[in-house]
Order: structure tokens, then C-alpha cells, then sequence
């Protein structure tokens, strides 16, 4: 495996009001990796994800994707290099057909380039990506209203549109919350398949124990601050991580 560093994130940071959503907050994602982030409700997750996908402008500190610096891109422009990410509320086209909902991202520039100038039948490319991941073409799902589909779809749609795009790095939002056990039983192949076409992960997730099989390092988050980075078992021995855990669970 290579170990080039693709994502780099130095010391950012973004404050809302009084509160530092996330403070001075680095990490390096290599090539092939599977990073996960964890941290407690509040802590910053969210707003790392956008500080790095260009949603928002960090207050302070920088980002490089690839070795270029993408600090304050747009997030079209960011998507377009190959880094993408998915939405922990997401907001699909309710009325569009499934498939329809790929139609952006694949005519990105990086996608249209892959299709040599052509366009060709850029719905039946959507067809079958959403195909790949789990849609019945038979049952006609792929042509069923986004709005009209259940969270295990919608969900899968999520992957569908950062897929599409030909990704280097997909960023991950909680793409197992809300989910059954055996829409997550689906789900998880995916994302290792994903893995093995060489796409490296950013996840994001309350679902530790299904975190855990899949990534090779983690990060946690605590009150917008880095409090650890290190392998799963590393970080769920840390004190620091099981404080702001526990800590949190009292106030509740
Ligand atoms: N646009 C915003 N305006 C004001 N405050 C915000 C905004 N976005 C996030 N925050 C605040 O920043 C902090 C971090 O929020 P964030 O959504 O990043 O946390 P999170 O770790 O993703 O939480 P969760 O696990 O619930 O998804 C919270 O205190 C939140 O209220
Ligand atoms: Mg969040």
C-alpha cells in the first residue's frame, strides 16, 4: 500500500459565537486508509467535515488535498478534485427520480474528462451506479422519487452521488445512524468495497463496533479539540477518551 499523505489538515479551527465548534484540530489521511472520527454529540464532527469540504471557512488553519492547498475552495471546485463527502442530514432531490440525483456529479468536469469529451448516456450510467450499490432495478427503485424512498436507500443514494463522482476520498457523516441492524449488514461491504477500489475513507460514526472492523486508525473528537489519534484499541484505552465519553453520559 502506498503511504502518501492525500488529506492534510493543519490546525484548523471555526468558532460560532462563543463556541469553538472545532479547535486547532490536525490529521493526515493516507492513501488507502479507512480513518475514522468519533467524538460526542456537539463535538465537531460535522463541522470538521465542512471546514474541510469547503461548506465553511475555517477561522484559522489549513487544508491540502493531494499536496495542493484547498483552504476556502468552493465545494464544487473541492468535489471536483476527487474529495467528496456525504450529508448526516441529507437533502436529495425529493422529486427527482433516484437516478436522476447522480445527473450533477457526473457531469462534473473530472467525470466528463473520464468519458473522453463524450456525454453519452449519462442516465444509464446512473442506472447502473445506483445498480452497483444495492438498487433493484427490477423492482424499479432507481426510477421511484428520491423523497419516496426508505433511510437505507437514501443512504445508499449518499454513497450513490459521491460515487459518481469517481472519488479519491469519500468523507462519511454518519452513514449508519438511523439504520437497522440489517440495512447495516448491507451497507458494510459496500464500504469495504469501496476500500478495496482504492477509495479512502473518512467515517464518521456513533456505531463504534461497526467503525472499528473496518478502520485502521481513529481520531476523537471532545468540545471542538483532537483529544486522541491512534488505532481503535489505542484510543478506547485512552483516559481522556473514556472522560469525555462518560462525562457526557452523566449529563444526560
Ligand atoms: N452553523 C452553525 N451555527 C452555530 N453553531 C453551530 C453551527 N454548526 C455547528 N454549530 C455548533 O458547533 C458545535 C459542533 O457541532 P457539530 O454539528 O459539528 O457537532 P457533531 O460532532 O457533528 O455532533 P453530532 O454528533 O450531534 O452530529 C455544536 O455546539 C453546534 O451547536
Ligand atoms: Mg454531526
Amino acid at each position: 500500500m502506498e503511504t502518501e499523505a492525500l488529506l492534510h489538515v493543519d490546525k484548523i479551527s471555526k468558532a460560532f459565537g462563543g463556541v469553538n465548534a472545532v479547535s486547532e484540530v490536525s490529521f493526515t489521511l493516507k492513501r488507502g486508509e479507512v480513518l475514522g472520527v468519533i467524538g460526542p454529540n456537539g463535538s465537531g464532527k460535522t463541522t470538521l467535515v465542512n471546514l474541510i469540504t469547503g461548506f465553511v471557512r475555517p477561522d484559522r488553519g489549513r487544508v491540502y488535498f493531494k499536496g495542493k492547498e484547498i483552504t476556502g475552495m468552493p465545494p464544487h471546485k473541492i468535489a471536483n478534485l476527487g474529495l467528496t463527502r456525504t450529508f448526516q442530514v441529507m437533502r436529495p432531490y425529493h422529486s427527482l427520480p433516484a437516478f436522476k440525483n447522480l445527473i450533477i456529479p457526473l457531469n462534473a468536469p473530472r467525470v466528463r474528462k473520464t468519458r473522453g469529451g463524450k456525454l453519452g448516456d449519462v442516465d444509464a450510467v446512473a442506472i447502473d451506479i445506483l445498480e452497483e450499490i444495492g438498487f433493484e432495478r427490477d423492482a424499479r427503485v432507481p426510477y421511484k422519487p428520491a423523497g419516496s424512498l426508505p433511510l437505507g436507500y437514501l443512504k445508499r443514494l449518499e454513497l450513490g452521488r459521491c460515487i459518481a463522482l469517481r472519488p479519491e476520498v469519500i468523507i462519511c457523516d454518519e452513514i449508519l445512524s438511523g439504520l437497522s441492524m440489517s440495512e447495516i449488514t448491507g451497507l458494510l461491504p459496500l464500504l469495504e468495497r469501496l476500500q478495496m477500489d482504492g477509495i479512502s475513507l473518512v467515517m464518521i460514526e456513533h456505531r463504534l463496533r461497526e467503525l472499528f472492523r473496518l478502520a485502521d486508525r481513529v481520531i476523537v473528537l471532545s468540545f471542538g479539540q483532537k483529544i486522541a489519534d491512534g488505532t481503535p484499541e489505542e484510543v478506547m484505552e485512552n483516559q481522556e477518551v473514556k472522560k469525555a465519553y462518560l462525562g457526557r453520559e452523566k449529563k444526560r
